[in-house]
């Protein structure tokens, strides 16, 4: 079944992104370890429970900074309860968005999104703002469930990218995802 745009992922589901046997096929440092270093300020949209988000946090170490955020404030509120009284805390900002707006002033070095675009219900204004908060050189990392997305609606998503100005650089093999890995040239 295909997903609507605007259908959010409900925080009843949380403990079903964040599992131990996930991390078997999707294991976050495999994954984002080619594009994450020290140091970076890295934006982990749409978090979730953090399934991805403490990893990022160890990856960019203490000049680092994760800004986690999500929609729902209870999928905030399952990341907040991970990190409290860990080091993680002073790597992590959560920041609760909007639907259609991100609203960070910050320039971010890494822009990383798993499972979420296709729950957006305008993708040009979300890719708009990634180019705007992007710094030159920076990168975005795209992963979509093929069960929610069709190929051709993966297309579509890519093609709006680039219309804001991104250059399609990889497409990366992880397992159950359709990938795109975008940068800003300047
Ligand atoms: C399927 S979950 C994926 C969570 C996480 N990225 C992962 O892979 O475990 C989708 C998440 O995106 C969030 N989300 C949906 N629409 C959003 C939007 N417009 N802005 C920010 N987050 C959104 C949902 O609240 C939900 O936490």
């Amino acid at each position: 079944m295909r997903n609507k745009p605007g259908r959010v992922c409900p925080v009843e589901r949380a403990g079903a992104l964040d599992n131990k046997i996930r991390r078997w096929f999707q294991n976050p440092e495999k994954i984002l370890g080619p594009y994450l270093k020290t140091g970076m300020t890295v934006l982990d949209f749409g978090c979730g429970p953090g399934f991805f988000t403490l990893d990022m946090a160890w990856m960019v170490g203490d000049s680092g900074r994760v800004i986690a955020s999500d929609l729902q404030q209870g999928m905030l509120d399952r990341v907040a309860r991970k990190i409290q009284g860990t080091d993680l805390e002073n790597r992590i900002t959560l920041h609760q968005c909007e639907k259609n707006r991100i609203n960070l002033a910050e320039p971010i070095d890494f822009f990383f999104s798993f499972y979420v675009v296709h729950e957006v219900p305008d993708q040009e204004a979300l890719f708009r703002e990634i180019h705007s908060m992007l710094k030159p050189g920076g990168k975005v990392f795209i992963a979509e469930p093929p069960v929610h997305v069709s190929s051709k609606a993966f297309h579509q998503t890519i093609d709006i990218a680039q219309e804001t100005g991104l250059r399609l650089v990889e497409r990366p093999g992880v397992f159950l995802s359709k990938t795109a890995v975008l940068i800003k040239d300047s």
